[in-house]
């Protein structure tokens, strides 16, 4: 696999050849992720439940994701690491500015930031200034109080329209990519079918461009998982066998069955 950049998941959208992204946090998952095939590794603040122990990824700092950023950036992955900026570090164009540098200056080639429309201008000012955007959708964990707990979301025709009208604006204004968590499948393989731009699906169905998932949880370390997640460890002795099986399953349209999808 040579380095892998936005062209190449844009090519493979084109192609219908779906993608692979895991979450890491540092090098040496880094360099096994990469080196079993993920096109892309997302340095989520996941990190602040399933690394620092929290039940929310709202604790998470900016000095947090930069650190982990440049921990896995450090083995020289060929896969593109996306990374997350965590809560409340961009609440206006100017603070999103700021921390998007720090994670962009840490190693990461793309920042992710969680919701829609009000974002977009934010979103336009980041890309114009060089600084890549994936914009997330759906169950945005951030807003997890917001929710009132971690629940589907766009199951009603008003929630599906406004995250349908939510992912148009944010490709308008920029973003370059697009994670839809936690919705039915029907809409998000009517968003992925509607926008340019590749969607990474996280309990999205197998509508979605590709597939992310948290590496504790596809490991099969996580306590408490959601109904999307399979332990890709069953059958294998490795780690490094598991994370492949993962890429192996969504390559080959094993993962997601219906099962791990949402109505
Ligand atoms: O933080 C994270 O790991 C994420 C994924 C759940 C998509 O945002």
């Amino acid at each position: 696999m040579g380095k892998i950049t936005i062209s190449t998941l844009n090519k493979m959208k084109t192609s219908g050849e779906k993608f692979v992204c895991i979450t890491a946090y540092d090098a040496t998952f880094s360099r096994i992720i990469s080196e079993v095939g993920a096109e892309a590794i997302l340095v989520g603040d996941s990190l602040g439940m399933v690394l620092q122990g929290h039940d929310s990824t709202i604790p998470v700092t900016i000095d947090d994701m930069a650190y982990h950023t440049e921990c896995v950036c450090r083995a020289e992955p060929q896969s593109l690491v996306i990374a997350d900026l965590p809560f409340m570090s961009y609440p206006a164009v100017d603070e999103a500015l700021v921390s998007a540098t720090r994670l962009m200056q840490a190693g990461a080639h793309m920042v992710k930031m969680e919701g829609g429309t009000w974002l977009s201008d934010t979103i336009s000012k980041l890309v114009e200034r060089g600084i890549p955007v994936c914009a997330h959708l759906g169950l945005t964990p951030q807003s997890v109080n917001t929710f009132g707990g971690f629940k589907v979301q766009g199951r009603t025709p008003k929630e599906a329209k406004s995250i349908l009208a939510d992912a148009v604006e944010i490709q308008d204004a920029g973003a370059s990519l697009l994670v839809l968590e936690c919705i039915p499948s029907h809409l998000a393989a009517d968003i992925s079918s509607k926008l340019d731009i590749p969607v990474i699906g996280i309990g999205a169905g197998a509508g979605t461009d590709g597939q992310v998932l948290v590496m504790h949880d596809l490991l099969g370390l996580s306590e408490h998982t959601a109904r999307f997640v399979q332990n890709f460890m069953e059958g294998q002795s490795t780690i490094r066998g598991g994370l492949k099986a993962f890429v192996d399953a969504v390559k080959s349209g094993q993962y997601p069955q219906e099962e791990h999808t949402y109505s």
